[in-house]
């Protein structure tokens, strides 16, 4: 979708929101694919109600994009913009045991920054690509914690009243791979409180989490991540993987050789490649187990 009407464009920069044009979303989902729209970059987070009611005045549909690293985006022409943080300088600021974060700060950076400064607990998250925001929304986790057990407060942008507001750490829940905010919820801000620990004894734990990973994990593939949630005591990875799955393919969408829950874009795959592949192992192992595996990755479909 393309911006043309003057009366949007010319409100952007008063609002500090840069536009680009016809952005191809493949080169900003970790995935490489996704179709093309006009990409909004918003500098200021109290702009985001004025922002949100020009766009709903003019019946633009929108969309609100993170670090796109657990996203399926459609292929082609995209029927709505995409709005996405730009990160300020410094992202993180340290007060005692509390972080500070924008949502669009770097996951790992950030979880490495605070190491250096001798706050730990988020070893296992090393890895773990994407925005602060995206992992706060799905409430990330890996080898054995989740970042919700940080959090102390969340700045939000809330749809329904349009206005940003703070949320308690109690007053959200964060369960596996799942939390308490709405939907079309912003994240913009996030007050981490972490465990006083010596860089060194942090620095081993994540030398020991990026080593698990890279045993098991396609890390230097295009992919999106686990493509499935686990079912309840169990491996997606491994059931899909008993099956005899790894290799499977829809065009140059791939079922990982090596972690069989990742899904790899191996060359030029589509969305639709993409949907297909996922739509026959989901019901392939529906056949075998009787189970029916649920999306981990987001899917925006045209
Ligand atoms: N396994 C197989 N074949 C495979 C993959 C896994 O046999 O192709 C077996 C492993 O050998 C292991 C078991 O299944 O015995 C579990 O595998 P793994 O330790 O890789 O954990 P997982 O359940 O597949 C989860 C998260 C990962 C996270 C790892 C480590 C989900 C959907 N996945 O994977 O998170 O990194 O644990 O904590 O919860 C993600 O969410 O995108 C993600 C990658």
């Amino acid at each position: 979708m393309r911006l043309a009407d003057p009366k949007i464009v010319s409100a952007l920069p008063e609002l500090g929101v840069e536009l680009q044009s016809g952005v191809s979303l493949a080169t900003l989902t970790s995935l490489g694919i996704g179709g093309r729209t006009d990409l909004l970059r918003i500098r200021k987070h109290e702009s985001i109600p004025d922002l949100l009611q020009l766009l709903d005045s003019h019946a633009i549909p929108h969309k609100f994009l993170g670090g796109g690293s657990n996203l399926l985006i459609g292929d082609g022409e995209l029927p709505w913009v995409v709005l996405q943080l730009v990160r300020p300088e410094p992202d993180v600021i340290l007060d005692g045991n509390r972080a500070h974060v924008d949502a669009a700060a770097d996951l790992g950076r950030t979880v490495t920054y605070c190491a250096k400064h001798d706050l730990g607990g988020m070893e296992g998250l090393i890895g773990v690509p994407g925005t602060v925001g995206g992992a706060l929304r799905m409430n990330a986790g890996a080898y054995g914690m989740q970042i919700g057990s940080y959090v102390r407060e969340v700045k939000v942008y809330r749809v329904a009243p349009r206005k940003i507001e703070t949320l308690r750490g109690d007053q959200i829940s964060f369960e596996y791979r799942h939390t308490s905010f709405a939907p079309d919820d912003m994240m913009l801000a996030v007050i981490l409180e972490l465990p006083s620990k010596p860089y060194k004894e942090i620095l081993q734990g994540i030398r020991i989490c990026n080593e698990k990973r890279r045993s098991s994990q396609p890390l230097g593939q295009k992919s999106a991540g686990c493509i499935f949630k686990n079912p309840p005591g169990a491996s997606a990875g491994r059931m899909i993987d008993d099956l005899g799955l790894k290799g499977l393919a829809v065009g140059d969408a791939r079922v990982s050789d090596r972690h069989a829950n990742f899904f790899v874009n191996a060359g030029n795959a589509s969305a639709r490649d993409m949907l297909a592949l996922i739509a026959n192992v989901r019901d392939r192992v529906e056949q075998a187990y009787s189970a029916k595996l649920e999306n981990e990755v987001v899917v925006w479909n045209a």
